[in-house]
């Protein structure tokens, strides 16, 4: 907690009054937004864009202006976790399901500041299992088809038995590849597969990389 806590402080020390923030999602985003509500309970002006239901609902709560992604033009900075990042510094995300809206966020942002702890750091990416957001119809199909690869796809269940359904009404495939080679090779081929949304791999995608360890130290790569 920590470790993820001093990254995510770290991060927000570079948001300024008047900027449009995206919020992302998960364990550590959860410290980012935490600190931003603090903020701007003290004063801070800035409008912010979440990657995630729980993400905008915790905003709120905070008291931290949320507005949908269609009211604003571009977004300054985003701040969000990653479930690993590689030297080049690609990511895989989509641990806490919510990639898509994190990769529209991301892609419209200015500057992408991923926060991680030391354990998310990867060479190369794939030990985590690559989320792909795919619609149901036929997702056993898609499912046969993203195999072809050369990982395990495996329906990402929730505690309830269920199938879990993203906040966009869709199913995700947990995609063990063991090693990932060839990152933009492999997100182009998945993404080219039909009843694929989008797949957890971003590329050329973060501006900064903060690294939080453990005694709270951090480091920026
Ligand atoms: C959610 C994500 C998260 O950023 C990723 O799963 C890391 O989560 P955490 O900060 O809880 O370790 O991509 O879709």
């Amino acid at each position: 907690m920590e470790a993820k806590k001093a990254a995510a402080e770290k991060a927000v020390e570079y948001i300024r009054d008047g900027m449009v923030v995206g919020l992302g999602t998960g364990s550590t985003a959860y410290w980012a937004i935490q600190k931003l509500g603090t903020l701007v309970n003290n004063g801070l002006r800035i409008t912010a864009v979440a990657t995630s239901i729980q993400s905008e609902q915790l905003a709120k709560e905070l008291g931290i202006p949320v507005r949908s992604i269609a009211e604003v033009d571009e977004i300054d900075v985003t701040i969000d976790g990653a479930d690993e990042v590689d030297p080049e510094w690609n990511l895989i995300k989509g641990g806490g399901g919510a990639l898509l809206r994190e990769k529209i966020v991301a892609s419209s942002s200015k500057e992408l500041i991923i926060i991680v702890d030391e354990s998310k750091q990867a060479q190369p990416l794939g030990s985590f299992p690559l989320p792909v957001e795919v619609v149901k119809f036929g997702c056993e199909h898609t499912q046969r088809k993203l195999s072809k690869l050369g990982c395990v796809p495996q329906l990402r269940m929730s505690d309830n038995q269920q199938p879990y359904m993203t906040d966009n009404g869709n199913y995700i495939l947990d995609c063990h590849f063991g090693k990932i080679d060839a990152a933009k090779d492999l997100h182009i081929a998945i993404n080219l597969i039909p009843g694929v949304v989008e797949n957890g791999l971003f590329i050329d995608l973060a501006t900064k990389v903060i690294v939080g360890y453990r005694d709270g130290s951090v480091r920026e790569l």
